[in-house]
């Protein structure tokens, strides 16, 4: 058994409701012990049991392990001439219209070889889990056929801390009828995502990507084929993804930077997440989606890093807490709880985003001890020991740094 003492544990037990919030759930001079995967103790240290390993927090915050519900980690190439054009006036749409965007980064990934791919995810996954995100979705949508959408589907199922997500309707393949597109995915690519270990399915529904009806017969064929349905919802125009969402039953819907109040009455009759990624608005220049509204509705707020080659290339989960804050007007408390508990719910993931008895020992010690210090203190990343499944990854014993400094 290994045990954490003399902490501030932050469990995100706490309620995340708008008013009368108090989501960490905060023990003061706390322990959490684990033994193999699976957390044991979670209270006063006073009270805690002896192990064979003890790690003196020396006041740290502890958290659990950040869950980033919303990636598109697996890729090749670099669009930062795509970011210039639109630094110069233009669009994503429009660029998109021009053959760039998503089909440019799909042909770079057909390029690549599966080694290339395989070597840049695990970098990039090895970056998030040194910053404390102790399990990250990953979609595939670069493949665009049958076969390269598999592909990536491998891939994605032979990295660490992943749950895999298969996004057949990204964009139409170029060449190819729309119709065909969609039937091939309903009809063939879904049950063998499914059958080959894939746990979630996804949809872009907007203008130049897909219409609501085709959206909704991908989701709903990986619904039947056992996996856990996400939208992309109005994100760059108002589509009425949300309430699509809402009425398929999605565990999620990302984006909503165009959401209507009907679409979020919507979510909250239907107990759907709201996904928030306001690093993607802040990439593309646009007005990020306030979580007042969906809290007030009773809407639960996860918040995603989007991290992606076009829309939103910032790796830094304490980028993501403060644009959380700075720019969808979450508090500290909220912005950790929706990058915890919020992005394990968006997954339908009920054995970690909290810590408690009988949850995966996925936890992170801070190098200070003050919650609002995270999103505050931003760009630097906090996390001095992460466990993940029980395995310590981390300076053990090394203690001394203080990101306040
Ligand atoms: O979530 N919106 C669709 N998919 C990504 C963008 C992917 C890309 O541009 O390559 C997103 O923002």
């Amino acid at each position: 058994m290994l045990i954490v003492r003399n902490a501030r544990v932050a469990t995100m037990t706490g309620a995340q409701a708008a008013t009368g919030h108090a989501p960490l759930g905060l023990i003061e001079d706390g322990a959490v012990a684990w033994e193999g995967e699976k957390i044991v103790y979670v209270g006063p240290s006073a009270g805690a049991p002896r192990a064979d390993d003890v790690i003196d927090a020396r006041g740290r915050l502890v958290t659990p392990g950040f869950v980033d519900p919303h990636t598109h980690l697996i890729f090749a190439g670099d669009r930062a001439g795509e970011h210039a054009q639109r630094l110069a006036g233009a669009t994503y749409l429009e660029i998109a219209a021009r053959g760039g965007g998503i089909r440019s980064t799909v042909e770079a990934t057909r390029a690549a070889s599966d080694e290339a791919l395989l070597e840049s995810a695990r970098q990039r996954r090895a970056r998030m889990l040194r910053s404390g995100v102790t399990t990250v979705e990953v979609k595939t949508g670069y493949g665009l056929s049958v076969a390269d959408e598999l592909r990536l589907l491998g891939i994605a199922l032979s990295l660490d801390g992943v749950v895999p997500t298969l996004l057949g309707l990204h964009a139409v393949p170029a060449g190819m009828d729309r119709a065909r597109w969609v039937a091939q995915v309903v009809d063939e690519l879904t049950p063998e995502a499914a059958r080959l270990g894939a746990r979630g399915c996804d949809a872009f529904l907007e203008q130049g990507a897909f219409t609501a009806a085709e959206c909704r017969a991908a989701l709903e064929a990986g619904a039947r084929a056992g996996l856990v349905p996400h939208l992309h919802a109005d994100q760059l125009t108002p589509g009425g993804g949300a309430q699509l969402a809402a009425d398929v039953g999605c565990a999620s819907a990302d984006h909503l930077e165009q959401t209507s109040p009907e679409g979020i009455a919507a979510l909250a009759r239907a107990g759907t997440t709201a996904v928030l990624l306001p690093l993607a608005a802040f990439f593309l220049r646009q007005q990020a989606a306030q979580a007042g509204p969906f809290l007030q509705a009773g809407v639960p707020v996860a918040l995603g890093s989007n991290l992606n080659p076009g829309s939103q290339r910032i790796e830094s989960v304490s980028m993501l807490l403060a644009a959380g804050c700075l720019l969808s007007g979450l508090t500290p408390a909220q912005a950790l709880w929706a990058c915890t508990a919020g992005g394990a719910r968006a997954l339908r993931l009920d054995d970690r985003g909290v810590l408690s008895i009988g949850n995966r020992a996925d936890l992170v010690i801070f190098s200070t001890s003050d919650p609002d210090h995270l999103p505050y203190h931003a760009g630097v990343e906090h996390a001095e020991v992460v466990v993940s499944g029980g395995v310590v990854r981390g300076a053990l014993g090394t203690l001394v740094g203080d990101t306040r400094d």
